[in-house]
């Protein structure tokens, strides 16, 4: 039930019955409805001046007459005062509907099909071979994990796609690095790390001895040209990193439709050079070609270098008009760092200039940086911090947690894994993207502050509660019950869900669910500090138990959707 609509067609009926015909649409009434500040002043309040034009009369004399018209079942009562009407929502029939509506709906309650039929693409994670996977893609893989969740959630077909950088001259130092100093077993048992030692190694020598680098532009070379041996090589270099990442993703649920990277668009972008000069907007400029952006106020997009060597935005146009072409869709997001920013701006400017209309479907999601206790991180420093070992680590100190507040618990080591992740997950996505993020222990894994673990642990009392009441909750529900401040605040919650989910989505802001998370945990914690569920009263019984069972089911939803699992017990 929308009470918003239904109060504005209370109002419709009753301006009818006093006034008559009025050009008015029970719409612009809903628009124009505010939420006082204070509950004390109703659930509603309808400003009547919107309706002193029309009338010719007073705000104060069209609230008195207009309340004297309502009457309906589902308010408690309606009241003028001061111009305006002000509407008290019958405290048991909102939660009866809100909870009935919840539990009918059930894992489908928040979700329309306002997707279906729709496609977006998503770009996320997005790693580079040969480097471990660190803490700086963590946002990424988060952030583009639950928007592609919430876009299933309102019926999205939703692509996901790991644009892996596996593109760049490096690639063929590694080589060069490899057939010098390299051998396969230790390459095969010590992954990613022994390509980076390889990789280090090399450059260190090549100052001493520059021939190294026509070595490595030799084997770069030879993988353009496809030179089998050079792409045995290369590929095996990508399987690994590929296996060492995958064990990180499935650590955090995490799935993609393609590996389609910068080197799937080899033989791709030379109908997009073809494209640019055909319509003008390549330049030479000393050699090399541009799309000139200066009076875009940006610099030069830089196409192909002066040795015709295409760059990262020439593969990125590449990958935008393939990824029109193959899944039609109606929005593309890029998940990337906001230092891209002024990359994405380019890329989607020269798409516009080229005539693709579709480049407004396209948007760079961008989010802030993650330091690690203060310190950013860099990988020359050697101050990196690795996703596999930051997550074993949290699985570690859940672990221990755990074996301090619950030591008889069954499962640990799976309860830990739940917990441990999902207080990293959750921490990610904790603040409006944008915002640059300082990820501490105490912060992350504190069962009582703002985190997953106290969000989970708040559903695991859900299901406590529910299990030990068994069937307790057969009676018929006396709703009127749940009519005190703090069932009503739960209710109130629940009620949100649905367009908090809508505006996450909207927005590409997932912190709003996990906010979201966190205030309907807080206020079934106080109402459950205040009222005592398993009472004598089977009505006022049941009334609770339902509503710890919308609980329950919501906070476990708003989890899955920002990609953190919600364990029954902890
Ligand atoms: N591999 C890049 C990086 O780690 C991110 C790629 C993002 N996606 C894209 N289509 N440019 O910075």
């Amino acid at each position: 039930m929308d009470f918003k609509l239904a109060v504005a067609n209370e109002i419709m009926t009753a301006i009818g019955a006093v006034y008559g015909d009025v050009e008015i649409t029970a719409k612009d009434i809903a628009g124009a409805l505010e939420v006082p500040p204070d509950t004390a002043m109703g659930d509603y309040a309808f400003p009547c001046f919107k309706l002193a034009k029309p009338l010719r009369k007073s705000p104060v004399m069209i609230a008195d007459a207009l309340a004297g018209a309502i009457h309906a079942d589902f308010l408690s009562r309606a009241e003028a005062v001061k111009g305006y009407l002000n509407f008290f929502i019958d405290r048991a029939t909102y939660a009866e509907k809100v909870i009935g509506q919840a539990l009918h709906d059930g894992e489908r309650y928040g979700a329309d099909d306002s997707g279906a039929g729709k496609t977006v693409v998503l770009d996320y994670s997005s790693i580079n071979i040969a480097k471990r996977f660190h803490i700086g893609h963590l946002s990424t893989t988060m952030i583009g994990n639950s928007l592609y969740r919430l876009h299933k959630f309102f019926g999205w077909n939703a692509v996901g796609v790991n644009h892996l950088g596996d593109w760049g001259t490096q690639f063929g130092k590694m080589i060069a690095a490899y057939k010098r100093w390299g051998d396969h077993d230790t390459v095969a048992a010590g992954g990613v790390d022994e390509m980076v030692k390889l990789y280090v190694r090399f450059n260190q020598e090549a100052k001493a001895d520059p021939a190294l680098d026509d070595e490595g532009r030799m084997w770069f070379k030879r993988i353009e040209d496809g030179n089998p041996e050079a792409l045995e090589i290369f590929n095996w270099f990508k399987s690994v990193t590929l296996k060492d990442a995958e064990r990180v993703y499935d650590m955090l649920g995490v799935k993609f439709d393609s590996y389609a990277g910068e080197s799937f668009y080899n033989d791709k972008m030379q109908p997009i050079i073809d494209d640019l000069r055909a319509k003008g907007l390549l330049k030479e400029d000393k050699g090399a070609q541009i799309v000139d952006l200066q009076e875009y106020g940006m610099p030069p997009a830089l196409i192909l270098r002066s040795d015709g060597a295409t760059l990262y935005i020439t593969r990125d146009l590449a990958a935008a008009k393939y990824r029109k072409d193959t899944y039609n869709f109606d929005k593309s997001l890029y998940v990337v760092a906001y230092q891209q920013d002024l990359h994405f701006r380019q890329l989607f400017k020269v798409l516009e200039l080229m005539g693709y209309d579709w480049y407004s479907q396209c948007e760079h999601v961008a989010f802030g940086m993650v330091s690690f206790g203060g310190e950013s991180l860099s990988t020359r420093e050697g101050r990196v911090v690795y996703l596999d070992e930051l997550l074993t680590q949290a699985i570690e100190k859940a672990r221990a947690i755990i074996e301090e507040k619950s030591p008889d618990l069954e499962d640990k080591d799976e309860v830990a894994r739940q917990v441990g992740i999902g207080a990293v997950v959750f921490f990610d996505l904790y603040n409006n993207r944008i915002k640059d993020i300082d990820f501490t222990w105490e912060r992350a894994l504190n069962f009582d502050g703002e985190t997953g673990p106290y969000v989970q642990y708040t559903h695991a009392r859900a299901c406590s509660v529910l299990r030990r009441a068994g069937d307790a909750d057969a009676a018929c529900p006396d709703f009127s019950a749940l009519s005190d401040p703090y069932s009503q605040d739960v209710v109130r919650f629940i009620e949100q869900f649905p367009d908090i989910l809508k505006s996450a989505v909207n927005r590409s802001e997932p912190s709003m669910v996990t906010r979201f998370a966190v205030d309907l945990a807080q206020a079934f914690n106080k109402f459950y500090y205040e009222n005592k569920v398993m009472v004598d009263d089977p009505g006022t019984r049941a009334a609770r138990l339902q509503l710890t069972a919308a609980t329950r089911q919501v906070l476990k939803q708003a989890l899955y959707l920002i990609g953190v699992e919600a364990p029954e017990r902890m």
